[in-house]
């Protein structure tokens, strides 16, 4: 398919902006997509020309061309689409170093962060450009952030919730080490006045988000997936706590009484929701609350996590909820709940966080509802609508681009050629492949 059908100069392009006319043209760029998915009209422009100033995108337009003497012009003869948005990583999480359970002990602090910057360009050049990263340690997802805002690495945006609450002996409280050795998990709170001091307390120390672990989990020792941790009651208190200071609540629960109390408690997204039922779903969608199913890691558990670690226990308990969720993820998107797009990377390796597109195509979205739950939807719950998720004026630059048409074959999702976030290029492959 050839660019540009019709002609439309420069100069009518540039004088419909009084703003761009003022501004050098360095900071102007036209980025020329063959095809350009619309993803809340769910349809392609063909030829599409995307105006670009000082990050920013100012117009989408179909068939223009420019004449010489235009600002930068970047050609992606693929298909373009809003950066991906990923609502559930763990960037400083990795399983290919030093990976689950007992291995895991061996990794310091520090060399978590490093892990990160690691991840974070990963990520970034998978087509991911912005991820919500819902637990850490030493608030190593802090520092992740605001290197990447300061331009030190390349990463995606970031919103991080720094240490995960949990109760003594949950899901987060490192239950790997006898007694002797007092070790006890960073964000360990029980009770409703010690929830609310640890979420004063991450929020001192950088976390854009709360998260919790509202119900035991399947990597981690002595727990069950299923029961409960939290009470409604402490639920409540760190739902109205964040709140009050203006963060959301993304709640880690795979038990079907959890999923209803974080919900009752006022919880902004569910993680996981594995063993959520009808009464659970029809609770979320009266509450808006935003389900979300890493749909992918079972596979990647299952055929990888004894290799790095993770214990038999874990890989049991995978059994007991793996084929579950991937049923109530159907069940909860035929019903009409609101849904994100979160994938638990870190649990398998950071970069294939689009494995998951072809699996909620398998269990019942369109591709277009799937890429819908990686930009729009994931832009609402990170309350960044106005500015990521869609190639719309005003919003950020970012763009990717792919081989292939995702939405006749959603596995293009994995041929990503071209990274743009905030109108600077991390990735050209398009310019790679042109013989010189
Ligand atoms: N971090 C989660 C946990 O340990 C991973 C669950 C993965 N399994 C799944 N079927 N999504 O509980």
């Amino acid at each position: 398919m050839r660019l540009c059908s019709c002609v439309v100069s420069l100069l009518t392009l540039l004088s419909s902006s009084s703003a761009l006319a003022q501004t050098a043209a360095s900071n102007v760029i036209l980025l020329r997509c063959s095809k350009l998915l619309d993803v809340r009209q769910g349809r392609y422009i063909t030829n599409a020309g995307v105006l670009i100033q000082n990050g920013k995108i100012v117009s989408v337009e179909s068939g223009h061309i420019l004449s010489p003497g235009t600002p930068r012009i970047i050609d992606a003869p693929g298909t373009c689409l809003p950066g991906l948005i990923d609502v559930h990583v763990h960037l400083t999480s990795d399983p290919e170093e030093g990976g689950f359970g007992y291995a895991e002990l061996g990794n310091s602090i520090p060399r978590e962060a490093i892990f990160g910057a690691k991840n974070a360009r990963r990520t970034l050049m998978s087509g991911f450009t912005t991820v919500r990263n819902v637990g850490a340690r030493g608030y190593t997802d802090v520092a992740l952030r605001d290197g990447i805002n300061a331009g030190d690495i390349p990463g995606p945006r970031m919103q991080v919730s720094g240490p995960a609450l949990t109760i003594t002996g949950g899901h987060g409280d490192d239950n790997l080490l006898p007694y002797e050795y007092h070790h006890f998990g960073q964000g360990v709170a029980n009770g409703p006045w010690a929830v609310r001091e640890k979420v004063r307390e991450n929020v001192k120390f950088g976390a854009d988000l709360i998260k919790v672990l509202a119900s035991g989990g399947v990597l981690s020792k002595g727990d069950t997936p299923g029961a409960p941790q939290y009470t409604l009651e402490e639920l409540k208190a760190i739902a109205d706590e964040a709140h009050k200071l203006g963060r959301k609540v993304a709640a880690h629960a795979h038990g079907t009484q959890s999923i209803k109390d974080a919900i009752l408690a006022g919880i902004d997204t569910i993680e996981h929701s594995s063993l959520i039922d009808d009464e659970g779903i029809a609770l979320a969608k009266q509450h808006h609350t935003y389900l979300d199913f890493d749909i992918y890691n079972d596979d990647y558990i299952l055929a990888e996590g004894a290799k790095h670690g993770m214990l038999p226990e874990s890989i049991e308990k995978e059994k007991g909820v793996g084929r579950l969720q991937r049923e109530n993820f159907r069940k909860a998107f035929q019903a009409g709940a609101l849904m994100g797009f979160a994938t638990d990377g870190g649990v398998y390796p950071h970069g294939d966080n689009w494995k998951q597109f072809p699996k909620m195509v398998e269990w019942g979205m369109k591709p277009i509802d799937a890429i819908r739950a990686a930009t729009l939807n994931g832009a609402d719950i990170m309350s960044w609508s106005d500015q990521v998720g869609a190639i719309e004026k005003g919003h950020f630059a970012d763009i990717i681009a792919i081989d292939g048409d995702p939405l006749a074959d959603v596995n293009a999702m994995g041929k990503v050629k071209f990274v743009m976030k905030g109108g600077e290029v991390y990735r050209n492959d398009f310019i790679a492949a042109r013989p010189e």
